[in-house]
């Protein structure tokens, strides 16, 4: 049997910065010397930058062999061909991109992303060698009508269905409810634990071991002074941030407690 307890002191953490359509050249160059100088940050947690795709290639060179992952927030459910406007995995392999969304809620509430494309998406990613960042969530209404967990299995469940449990080794989740999205409203670092803790239950029914490896992120309003308690939880491993992360001194704070 796998002990829950050594599976949480061995999985890593992560914080990753989404900064969705924001930033500038300068500020990618600002961020990435402040993160490379930093000296504070947890031994255990790893960084992960998520710039627009025009930035993806500096990000690289600025990067280079240095501890700061790269990723990309979006890409096509094709592998290649006419399909003005889109971006394919491999060529996000291709600039240096080790990670990608899949599913975040701005690309299903705005851009009509549903589950099966997400899935889709997601296996996709991995077949060029990406780790996919599977992102779930209920909005308000959802949570107000009793819906959390329906509807974050039911985003799960997709992938799951597509590309099977033991492709969630190679993965990371991240739970991102939409009410807590660029609001200042978090989730109390208890709210988000008790979702966490049903997303591993759920990938444990399955399997245990790929439950207790898997990384799950919290997204939603995280800042500086927050982050530390909702990164404390025993399922929360690390945090994917929109607004803070285009702040230097407030995505080095909640680097730092990762
Ligand atoms: P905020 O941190 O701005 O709430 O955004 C969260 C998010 O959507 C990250 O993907």
């Amino acid at each position: 049997m796998p002990n829950a307890q050594q599976d949480q002191a061995e999985r890593r953490h992560l914080v990753a910065g989404n900064w969705k359509m924001n930033g500038t050249a300068a500020l990618l160059r600002n961020m990435i010397s402040n993160l490379l100088d930093e000296s504070d940050l947890p031994a255990n947690t790893d960084v992960l930058l998520l710039p627009p795709f025009p930035y993806l290639t500096l990000a690289e060179s600025l990067i280079q062999d240095q501890p700061l992952l790269l990723g990309a927030q979006n890409l096509s459910a094709h592998e290649q061909g006419a399909h003005t406007g889109e971006v394919s995995a491999a060529m996000l392999a291709e600039v240096g991109c080790e990670y990608v969304l899949v599913g975040h809620s701005e690309r299903r509430e705005l851009h009509g992303e549903d589950d099966d494309l997400v899935a889709e998406k997601f296996v996709v990613a991995q077949r060029a060698g990406l780790r996919p960042i599977l992102c779930m969530g209920e909005s308000a209404k959802q949570r107000k009508n009793g819906l959390t967990e329906v509807i974050v299995k039911r985003q799960l469940q997709a992938v799951l269905d597509r590309a099977g449990v033991a492709a969630l080794g190679n993965a990371v989740l991240a739970y991102e409810p939409l009410w807590a999205i660029g609001t200042g409203k978090t989730a109390s670092p208890e709210q988000a634990q008790e979702v966490h803790a049903y997303i591993r239950q759920t990938i444990a029914a399955v399997d245990a071991r790929i439950a207790g490896q898997v990384q799950i992120l919290y997204g939603g309003s995280v800042k500086a002074d927050n982050a530390a308690d909702l990164f404390a939880q025993t399922d929360i491993d690390g945090g994917l941030i929109g607004g803070a992360s285009l702040q230097v001194e407030q995505f080095l704070g909640i680097c730092r407690a990762g």
